[in-house]
């Protein structure tokens, strides 16, 4: 299986429209080592010519045109590599895209959850509006740990893993949560037999997550923010990572620490927010990464499992 990085960043991208925080202006005017990123989805392919898209970003023109080689077959006059889209959430970051992809030929073939699907025809009716372009054909995403098969992706294999964490403000169950709200993605290519797991908003450690992070090849896991106060630290917000979904790398109980139990597991960090030093390639923070054996994704990063 391939996987490719079409957004390394979270919500917002790096760096945000509005921001002027140290990382922001940093890459900006080129005053700290770090490459801008546009915001959070990936790509599988198991022949490099049909992929799933995993999250629908509001960059996916970009992130398409940037990465055409592979996104972009040209075997017809209108024409795509994506052959399907698998959502995680219902996050703004993740599904905008979909708008973005009206003008597809056929209707989308969109996998996702119930609660993701009643969130995208209510509280954001992206659906309800792509229902007057390509509309999609939607499959639901089973939460019982059974796997699934693609068209089109041979001898992929998908399961879902639901995660604790939190429905979008516009969800109707923001404040009821259900499982389905978030999940990972277990994939695992029948043939060359690489895993990969993959959770771009982890913000609970769940013991069920266990053997997903010690059987995989490799992980590609939430790396949103270093400290859980990293928002109003930099002085722009008051929530805690944590309060969003996303676990913080630092301290006790964090991602570093969690990742250390998995020494034959090959960790990479993606959905890094504009506010997280690891991205000035310079830092301390990017450092104590390094030494633990722990990489950042980057915008096209691709390997093979
Ligand atoms: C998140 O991951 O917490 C959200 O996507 C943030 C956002 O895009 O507003
Ligand atoms: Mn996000
Ligand atoms: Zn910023």
């Amino acid at each position: 299986m391939y996987a490719l990085v079409l957004g390394s960043a979270a919500g917002g991208g790096f760096p945000q429209w509005n921001c002027n925080c140290p990382m922001c202006s940093g890459v900006r005017n080129g005053t700290i080592q770090a490459q801008a990123r546009t915001q959070s989805s990936i790509a599988i392919s198991t022949d490099k010519i049909h992929w799933l898209l995993v999250n629908a970003s509001p960059d996916i023109r970009t992130q398409i045109n940037t990465l055409h080689h592979y996104l972009q077959p040209a075997r017809a006059l209108r024409d795509t590599g994506i052959s399907a889209v698998l959502l995680a959430d219902s996050q703004i970051d993740h599904t905008t895209g979909l708008l973005i992809l009206r003008e597809s030929k056929q209707p989308l073939e969109l996998y996702c959850t119930d609660s993701v699907y009643e969130d995208l025809t209510s509280g954001f009716p992206v659906l309800k509006m792509l229902s007057h372009y390509c509309g999609v054909n939607r499959h639901a995403l089973p939460l019982d740990g059974s796997a699934l098969s693609i068209p089109k992706l041979d001898n992929l294999r998908v399961t879902p893993v639901p995660l604790h964490s939190k429905a979008p403000p516009y969800s109707p169950h923001r404040n009821n949560p259900s499982a389905g709200d978030n999940v990972g993605f277990w994939f695992e290519d029948t043939q060359s037999g690489g895993k990969l797991f993959y959770a771009p908003g982890l913000g609970e450690l769940e013991a069920h997550l266990h053997p997903y992070f010690a059987n995989a090849d490799c992980v590609l896991v939430d790396g949103t923010c270093w400290t859980d106060d990293e928002m109003s630290r930099r002085h722009v917000g008051q929530k805690l990572a944590r309060e969003m979904g996303h676990l913080p790398q630092s301290g006790e109980g964090g991602m570093i620490q969690w990742l250390a139990n998995f020494p034959d597991t090959r960790k990479i960090l993606i959905h890094i927010n504009n506010t997280n030093p690891i991205l000035d390639e310079d830092s301390a923070e990017r450092a104590e990464l390094v030494q633990a054996g722990i990489e950042v994704s980057f915008d096209g990063m691709v390997f093979e499992l």
